[in-house]
């Protein structure tokens, strides 16, 4: 079945606003809400989300730059306030609250996601963490994945315990025994892991884990920041998806954003104005980088495809030149079968592949002659940008994590994550890589 597609212009506000006998607003179904009856395909979810018109027909919406929001009658602020006003029917406070442009982008999140709803932050660090203190309290407990983004590991691991006493028992997600001994019921509130595990690239099973936590009526809260169309967890079972939209959504590296993406229910608990992390916190993202976002989106499927298919046949063919290549699209990748069963089709299995170079010695000479003496691609962390860029993980984006925390999680000190990038030829690209790696043989490094 065919979405709906519904096509939209900016309404104007007049000063009689639409109250029904009772002289109450009749509240309509959210605007917030966006998903689909049939929801197929992320790229058909978009395609079917509501477009936003500007102001005088553009083609592309206005930005809506405005801190704050006029009413026409002194009456119409106490009714927003108390929460009987709201964006559902076009009625905006201040810019911490919803603001109509970061809405529009959090409707194409909610759509890619195939969630009830969405809300774009600041951040992704601000959408992980605002997220799970909407979900726990003080004294709360997370069962979270060890292998994760070096940044959350350390907000579980120090930040939440000395700040809000909420704990976290880490535990190998690919354990479902371990998992479900390490929810404590009553107490812990979240189960908490990335889709494809940064940097390692371990696949999560999400409809196994789902279905593990919700027995015990834990929310699942996966992060999807490595592969947006490629995987769609909230359609796998999970409750809530978070995104660090500065990666593979923004793709310009140029932007720091982030995302929730969940049910309706909890993006306005979100927003509540006495209990609401966003609201409260205030990780407010920016409507002018929010229109810059809802441009890209459109030609996110395109691009996914470009990373996935460089990145599969770079580490096809690494392979074949026997390196030692991690990516969960080659056959031999322990989790290839599992990924291949919860990919949605057409994509790839994801654009980062990692090379496991064993010592950081052997991991940095590669890079630097990558970079500096055939310009395959740029020393930098961050992934999901046009060109590729590589980082040694245990010395940078891993670094929070204790070396007993790396030996656990399979990052060695030599591992080296690419993002590949899909701009020049994939033949020139590999020309570089190569031309790289003999100038590694002529140096000797790959004596034994
Ligand atoms: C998997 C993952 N999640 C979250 C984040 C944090 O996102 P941001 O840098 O947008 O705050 C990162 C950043 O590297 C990441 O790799």
């Amino acid at each position: 079945m065919a979405a709906e597609c519904v096509l939209f212009s900016t309404k104007k506000r007049s000063g009689a606003e639409e109250f029904d006998g009772d002289g109450l607003f009749k509240p309509k179904k959210s605007m917030l809400s966006t998903v689909p009856a049939a929801w197929e395909d992320p790229a058909a979810a978009l395609a079917s989300a509501r477009h936003e018109f500007g102001e005088h027909g553009g083609v592309n919406m206005s930005i809506e730059a405005s801190a704050t929001f006029t009413v026409m009658e002194p009456d119409t602020m106490r009714r927003m306030f108390s929460g009987e006003l709201g964006p559902d029917r076009d009625f905006f406070i201040y810019s911490r609250h919803f603001n109509p442009t970061v809405l529009n982008l959090s409707r194409q999140m909610a759509a890619l996601e195939g969630t009830e709803a969405a809300y774009c932050t600041a951040s992704g660090m601000s959408a992980i963490s605002s997220v799970l203190l909407q979900l726990c309290s003080s004294g709360g407990h997370v069962v979270a994945s060890r292998k994760l983004y070096g940044g959350t590991h350390a907000l579980l691991t120090h930040f939440f315990p000395r700040a809000c006493n909420i704990t976290t028992t880490f535990v190998d997600i690919g354990d479902h025994e371990t998992v479900k001994n390490a929810i404590v019921e009553g107490r812990t509130k979240v189960l908490y892991f990335e889709s494809i595990s940064n940097p390692t690239l371990t696949v999560a099973n999400i409809p196994e884990l789902s279905r593990i936590a919700h027995e015990k009526g834990v929310t699942v809260v996966v992060d999807n920041t490595f592969a947006p169309m490629v995987l769609s967890p909230a359609r796998l079972g999970a409750d809530v998806v978070v995104h660090s939209i500065s990666k593979f959504i923004s793709g310009g590296a140029d932007i720091i954003a982030g995302a929730v993406c969940g049910p309706e229910s909890l993006v306005n608990s979100m927003m509540d104005l006495h209990q609401g992390s966003l609201m409260l916190l205030g990780p407010t993202m920016n409507p002018k980088v929010a229109f810059e976002l809802s441009e890209r989106i459109p030609h996110l499927g395109l691009r996914m495809k470009e990373h996935c298919h460089r990145a599969f046949t770079f580490a096809a063919r690494m392979k074949k030149l026997g390196l030692k290549v991690i990516y969960p699209g080659l056959e031999d990748h322990p989790h290839h079968e599992l990924l291949k069963s919860l990919v949605n089709k057409e994509y790839g299995f994801g654009g980062l592949l990692c090379l496991d170079m064993e010592t950081e010695e052997r991991a940095n000479r590669l890079m630097n002659y990558l970079q500096n003496f055939t310009q395959f691609g740029f020393m930098a962390v961050s992934l999901g940008y046009y060109e590729t860029l590589m980082s040694c993980s245990g010395s940078s984006t891993s670094s929070e994590l204790s070396a007993e925390e790396k030996a656990l999680s399979g990052i060695s000190p030599g591992w080296v994550r690419m993002s590949v990038g899909y701009i020049g030829t994939l033949e020139q690209r590999w020309g570089q890589f190569e031309k790289a790696l003999s100038r590694m043989q002529d140096a000797g490094f790959f004596k034994n």
